[in-house]
């Protein structure tokens, strides 16, 4: 299964994506996520320190992968993957290092390659932590062209919900067959009907609404990732998004 997760800045895709990881790997499955934002933070979110983030080395750019590639899935998964302490394997794809250092395609072309079948062996789930905007759903090809599910974090605002509404259009067209709107940073009970009615006027459907959490606030602000343990009312959410998706891609699950 791969998944995909978009959304406006600061929505909660990295925070959220490290959380499904997680639990996908805490039932025994093995899992990818890969870091394709230019600034990337996913790495702290599954556990590393910066300077172990910040260690992780980024793929090359514009990288075939496959049998008939420049490098196996094998090599590259032994080269650049690193084993988090959430039980995630994580693939770092963008870094922007220098001022002016040109566009970031070429790492967008390797993340597409990655997708196409060449991890098959070696992840039941693969995750994909998006940069915020929708540019991933133009670039030539679409980076997630070969996702089987895209999620769209929102915060509990008009923007949020509408920014899922014009993704969903732009992922059927790219042939992704599933986009969900994800809520996020919920007020419950009040924000869950907030959610339920935009998404249901603007055609979105909804996997679930995540509340707010002040531990993973807490947390992000120590540069920490949530301990196990904290954040139950998140965890469960997230579980129930995980039989959904299961639901939807059942041949993947194990
Ligand atoms: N459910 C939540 N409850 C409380 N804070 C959250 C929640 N989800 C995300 N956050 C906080 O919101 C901020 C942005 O989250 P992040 O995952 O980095 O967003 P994005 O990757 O979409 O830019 C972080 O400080 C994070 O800790
Ligand atoms: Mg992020």
């Amino acid at each position: 299964m791969k998944i995909g997760i978009v959304g406006k800045g600061g929505a909660g895709k990295t925070t959220t994506s490290a959380l499904l990881a997680e639990a996908f790997a805490d039932e025994g499955r093995r899992v990818v996520a890969i870091d394709t934002d230019s600034n990337p933070n996913l790495g702290i979110s599954l556990g590393y320190s910066l300077e172990e983030t910040e260690a992780v080395p980024v793929l090359p750019r514009a990288m075939m992968v496959g049998a008939a590639g420049d490098v196996t899935a094998d090599e590259l998964i032994e080269e650049y993957g690193r084993t988090t302490p959430a039980g995630v394997t994580l693939l770092s794809a963008i870094r922007v290092t220098e001022a002016g250092g040109g566009c970031t395609c070429g790492g967008h072309a390797t993340v597409r390659s990655l997708l196409g079948d060449a991890l098959e062996g070696h992840a039941d789930v693969t995750l994909i932590d998006m940069e915020a905007g929708l540019e991933h759903l133009s670039r030539a090809g679409g980076t997630l062209a070969h996702a089987d599910v895209l999620l769209v974090l929102m915060e509990p605002t008009r923007k949020g919900v509408l920014t899922a509404a014009r993704t969903v259009p732009l992922a059927a067209e790219l042939g992704i067959p599933f986009t969900y709107g994800l809520g996020n940073k919920a007020n419950l009970p009040a924000d869950r009907a907030f959610f339920e009615n935009l998404c249901d006027d603007q055609g979105v459907p909804l996997a679930g609404v995540i509340p707010f959490d002040e531990d993973l606030l807490a947390c992000e602000r120590a540069g920490l990732r949530l301990p196990p343990g904290k954040g139950l009312e998140v965890r469960k959410e997230i579980k129930q998004v995980i039989a959904l998706l299961d639901n939807l891609v059942p041949a993947t699950a194990s």
